[in-house]
């Protein structure tokens, strides 16, 4: 179960992101690394936190022309890391794939539709479906593209996984447990819904790196993910 846990480091400096996982210990072996990371030290946070054994998942969210797309990963790639997002269009999809080369130990996966998009502002986008709609549209472009699975809410993983199939991966963010309150996510539920429904990862952030004692939730989400 351990592996299926990531914990988010959404924190200003590697400094502070580098002292909640000593906080966390042994209770955690999967970390996020995200845009806030990224320009102040991410890749060597990630370089260090693989050297001591942990998995690294690096939520960039690329989304840029094919060629550029393409480059990163390939950059990305070859200083390591365990997961790296990128958006669910196809083009930038096909990039990534060709970046990332015959690397095995990269895997690569889509962001379907923010968990923190609701129909109502998707609308206000401009996009002519609900987001239950374009998550599936985008796991199918995604699996066509070569991708080894998506980024989606924990209430669409089980549609997905009857639709798609038990190959590939569900990452699901929007995880909150019932003593963890909901912050900005819309589409939100907790860590054993999640895994009911065929995800293969959880990600958690606030509710673990901003508690009192982050080992202490973390394993409190572990002992949940356990009853599922
Ligand atoms: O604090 P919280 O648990 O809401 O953090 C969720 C993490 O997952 C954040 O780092 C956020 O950027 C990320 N994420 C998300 N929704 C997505 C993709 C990533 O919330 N669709």
């Amino acid at each position: 179960m351990k592996d299926r846990l990531i914990i988010a480091l959404d924190l200003p400096s590697t400094g502070e992101a580098a002292a909640l996982t000593q906080r966390c210990g042994e209770t955690v072996s999967f970390y996020k690394i995200g845009l806030q990371l990224l320009p102040v030290g991410g890749m060597e946070l990630c370089e260090q936190l693989r050297s001591d054994g942990k998995k690294v998942f690096l939520d960039f969210k690329l989304h840029d022309i094919p060629t550029t797309v393409e480059k990163a990963t390939r950059s990305i790639a070859s200083r390591g890391g365990d997961m790296l997002t990128v958006h669910a269009e196809p083009p930038v999809m096909r990039a990534a794939v060709a970046g990332r080369g015959d690397d095995p130990d990269l895997k690569l996966l889509s962001v379907t539709v923010l968990t923190s998009y609701d129909d109502a502002m998707l609308t206000e986008m401009g996009y002519r479906m609900g987001a239950r709609d374009l998550v599936m549209r985008r796991v199918e472009q995604a699996l066509e593209a070569g991708m080894d699975g998506v980024v989606a809410s924990p209430l669409e993983a089980s549609e997905i996984r009857e639709k798609f199939g038990d190959d590939m991966l569900i990452v699901t963010p929007g995880i909150r447990p019932s003593w963890s309150g909901k912050d900005d996510q819309a589409r939100a539920a907790t860590p054993a819904y999640a895994l009911r429904n065929g995800a293969t990862h959880l990600v958690v952030g606030r509710p673990v790196n901003a508690a009192p004692d982050p080992a202490e939730a973390a394993r409190k989400i572990l002992e949940e993910m356990d009853t599922a």
